[in-house]
């Protein structure tokens, strides 16, 4: 591989990247989403239950953080419903007349899917109360002075939101969701399974070591092992091989410095700014924040999350703690 190739592929590397890949390989039915069972059956029962009443399904909120398939799952369920889908993200709905064009848009049982729903601003959210409970939309006419209320019928709809935070949603909302569903991170065999998913799509071959390779170190993601799996395809191309082999995973895996256990840049420099400049911790978060500059809800929404199922971190009531397993894992001996 020439030097450029190889830079260009590292620069453009970013694990929480994007969308351009997603929509290619993202699965359709219920039937091909992989994982998620409890949801995923919970889910198929009630679609079933509100097709046979015919009556619009309870409104639906997908929690947990990115890339575990909150919006995948949000267009499943209308391709389940067989109905439309209309999507807006919560900080792009500024002003009451973008929610109310919205959803006067919709149609019987259609779903309309709220990305980012705790960054709605909560006079848009109060809108959306209404909306919810009775189908109605009850909106201000008129210039000060002159201004009136009107009450507009809409039709039986379902609201999908999703969140990374779902302790930023207002209870008031959170309350007017009937379905409430939280996203795990995956398993090694689900994501390799998701990984041989995407070889099929993208039709390129990859051996059944590899993909488990790559399902390994995608922090039980589905977005990174995909995200990886495009990567370590353009390593197999260059290297002129019709396959992706576990060589070749390896090879491509480190240079885009992802550790054995799928650990990022990010993840390593948290664990070990708390190991060198707080002793291990505890930290408070804002310290830590500053620290690694990254924002204190990246931190929260993103890295935390696998860090602590990793076992890796501890958060108690005086801040964050490396266990005894980052040490470990890093391979740093624990001072006294
Ligand atoms: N259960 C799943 N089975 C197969 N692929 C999945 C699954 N969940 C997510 N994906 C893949 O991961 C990508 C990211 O999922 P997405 O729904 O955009 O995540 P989120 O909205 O939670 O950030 C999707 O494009 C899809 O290809
Ligand atoms: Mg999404």
């Amino acid at each position: 591989m020439r030097k450029e190739e190889t830079e260009s592929v590292v620069t453009n590397y970013n694990l929480m990247d994007d969308n351009t890949l997603d929509n290619t390989i993202r699965p359709e039915s219920i039937d091909e989403y992989i994982g998620q069972t409890d949801v995923k059956e919970n889910i198929r029962i009630f679609v079933e239950a509100a097709k046979m009443r015919n009556e619009p399904l309870d409104h639906v909120l997908l929690y947990g953080p990115p890339g575990l398939g909150k919006t995948t799952l949000a267009f499943i369920i209308a391709h389940e419903l067989g109905t439309n889908i209309k999507t807006a993200s919560g900080p792009s709905i500024e002003k009451s007349g973008d929610l109310a064009a919205i959803l006067s848009s919709l149609e019987p049982g259609d779903v309309l899917f709220i990305d980012e729903i705790h960054r709605m601003p909560r006079y848009i959210e109060e809108i959306l109360y209404p909306a919810m409970e009775d189908y109605s939309l009850d909106i201000i006419v008129g210039s000060e002075g002159n201004s009136r209320n009107i009450k507009i019928d809409l039709p039986p709809f379902t609201l999908v939101g999703a969140t990374t935070r779902a302790g930023d949603i207002s209870a008031p909302l959170r309350d007017r969701f009937g379905i409430v569903s939280k996203l795990q991170f995956y398993s090694v065999e689900e994501l390799t399974d998701i990984v041989k998913r995407t070889s099929r799509v993208l039709e390129m071959p990859i051996t059944e070591e590899a993909a488990k390779e790559l399902a390994k170190r995608s922090r039980g993601t589905p977005r990174i092992a995909n995200r990886l799996f495009k990567r370590v395809r353009d390593f197999a191309m260059v290297k002129k091989s019709n396959e992706i082999t576990k060589e070749i995973t390896e090879e491509a895996l480190e240079r885009l410095k992802v550790d054995k256990l799928g650990l990022d840049n990010t993840d390593r420099e948290l664990l070990l700014s708390i190991i060198n400049k707080f002793n291990g911790g505890p930290v408070g978060i804002e310290a830590l924040s500053s620290t690694i500059g990254e924002e204190v809800t990246t931190i929260e929404d993103v890295y935390e999350p696998y860090l602590l199922q990793m076992g890796m971190l501890k958060r108690t009531s005086r801040g964050r703690v490396v266990t005894d397993k980052a040490y470990e894992v890093l391979g740093i001996e624990k001072r006294k």
